[in-house]
């Protein structure tokens, strides 16, 4: 690794008032969160993946949820997977569950039912990354390790005054650099969370609260009067055209999904059968092959019975909509009820192109 880009821009002596500042703030002004009243590192491990890219407000319920139906991690890695995936449904992203499941299995069988207070044993964990390795061991444990989010990278970034943004590996080694010489060693769990704290309810993207903030005496954006201008804000990745072809197979009230979409999106959704393709000709073609591979029979295209436009992430799609006949109970397809969609398990896209149908039958 290089070393420092930056020269360093705070002193030992600024480094340890801008910590106790940090932790005096957070002692006085922490919201009291489920997770944080006494919270065994099973606990932590469920709140820090639920929060991993779901906020504060909407897990709380689910968290509470979750535990009330799993309280020990031995209840979780015991349950059945569509047992712990109903309990999710509403938060998304599935492969969480899926994970912190698998995840709660590994540590029953190879750590006697423990998260284990060590980093290397835990990242052997499936689904537990560096981030989850580092909030758990710092919160659960008090082990002296940073934790760094998008909050806390923006926290530091202004403190600090650092140039960039989190796509450039300069812009993140300075982050880490600071962070580590400010992470107090004596209360990493304290540490961490205040400064997610700040990030979360100050130190916010737009219109941050400097003047509640118990770090402006060092943050030297605001010194700048620029605290909104970093971090720099990420180059926009260009928006993509393409086509997608999609099967519409009806029986009754009845519509046929698959696990996941295609190109490797949206893996745990259910989803209409559908192919991407740089042209409706070609997206056509590439649904016929999956139509074929997923019933193992032949199956009759029709012609288009309409559009839906939809966006995932930087991809704009015009979705057509093609109805399919298949022979009967056809390989990986599962039937469900139009009106009875299991909400959240069922993509957007999906929900959207049912609606279509709908209107379509009522007009
Ligand atoms: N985001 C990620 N971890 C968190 C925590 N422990 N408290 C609040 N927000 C968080």
């Amino acid at each position: 690794m290089k070393g420092p880009v930056l020269p360093r821009v705070f002193s030992s002596t600024q480094i340890a008032a801008v910590r106790r500042a940090l932790l005096a703030w957070y002692r006085r002004s922490a919201r009291p969160l489920p997770w944080r009243r006494h919270p065994s590192p099973y606990e932590v491990w469920v709140s820090e993946v639920m929060l991993q890219q779901t906020q504060v407000a909407t897990v709380i319920p689910y968290y509470q949820r979750f535990l009330q139906t799993f309280p020990t991690l031995q209840d979780l890695a015991r349950a059945p997977l569509e047992r712990v995936l109903r309990v999710w449904s509403g938060m998304g992203y599935y492969r969480r569950a899926r994970n912190l499941h698998r995840g709660a299995q590994a540590a029953l069988k190879k750590f006697g039912g423990a998260f284990p207070a060590n980093y290397h044993q835990a990242r052997s964990l499936p689904g537990v990354g560096d981030y989850t390795a580092r909030a758990v061991l710092s919160i659960a444990y008090n082990q002296p390790y940073a934790v760094l989010d998008g909050n806390v990278a923006r926290v530091v970034a202004r403190l600090g005054a650092i140039p960039g943004n989190s796509s450039q590996s300069e812009f993140r080694r300075a982050v880490v650099g600071v962070l580590d010489r400010l992470l107090s060693r004596l209360r990493p769990s304290d540490f961490n969370q205040a400064m997610m704290e700040i990030g979360q309810t100050v130190c916010l993207p737009r219109a941050p609260r400097c003047p509640a903030c118990p770090l402006r005496k060092w943050c030297l954006a605001l010194h700048q009067s620029r605290a909104e201008a970093y971090p720099e804000p990420k180059p926009r990745r260009r928006t993509e055209r393409h086509h997608l072809a999609t099967a519409i197979i009806r029986q009754g009230g009845r519509v046929a999904l698959v696990r996941g979409l295609d190109d490797g999106l949206l893996l745990d959704l259910w989803n209409f059968p559908s192919a991407f393709g740089s042209s409706r000709a070609k997206a056509l073609h590439k649904l016929r092959e999956k139509l074929a591979s997923l019933t193992c029979s032949p199956v009759q295209m029709g012609e288009s019975v309409g559009e839906v436009r939809h966006s995932i992430t930087f991809r704009s799609i015009r979705v057509h909509l093609i109805p399919v006949e298949v022979s009967d109970g056809a390989g990986s397809l599962r039937w469900f009820a139009t009106n009875r969609l299991p909400g959240a398990a069922v993509s957007k896209l999906a929900h959207k192109i049912v609606e279509r149908l709908q209107e379509a039958s009522s007009s």
